[in-house]
């Protein structure tokens, strides 16, 4: 299912920002002109990484420090040791869409 969820100016740049698609979390991620958009629930212990510091295409968690990777969801650095999802973004028209999957966790 896509979701249009902004027009991109109406993103903040460089920080994240937490959407709702039904019961699923997204941390949703402006770096300029691209956007990328992970779970937003840390595999190690649930915080949430819309309100982590980005920096070279990773998210820093904001409780213990994992970063993960914005473009394949992986953790780069303990004590995550478990990807989050990753939701295709595309940018169209000056507006965001996401994409969830039905099954999305
Ligand atoms: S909650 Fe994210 S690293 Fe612990």
């Amino acid at each position: 299912m896509e979701v249009k969820i902004a027009a991109l100016d109406d993103l903040p740049d460089g920080r994240g920002v937490k959407v709702e698609v039904g019961e699923v979390e997204i941390a949703v991620f402006r770096i300029g002109d691209e956007v990328r958009a992970i779970g937003d629930r840390c595999s190690h212990a649930k915080a949430s990484l819309s309100e982590g510091e980005i920096w070279d295409g990773e998210v820093e968690c904001p409780r213990h420090g994992s970063p993960f990777d914005l473009v394949t969801g992986e953790p780069l650095g303990l004590p995550a040791t478990s990807p989050v999802p990753v939701f295709p973004v595309e940018v169209r028209d000056g507006y965001v869409y996401l994409t969830v999957a039905e099954d999305s966790p």
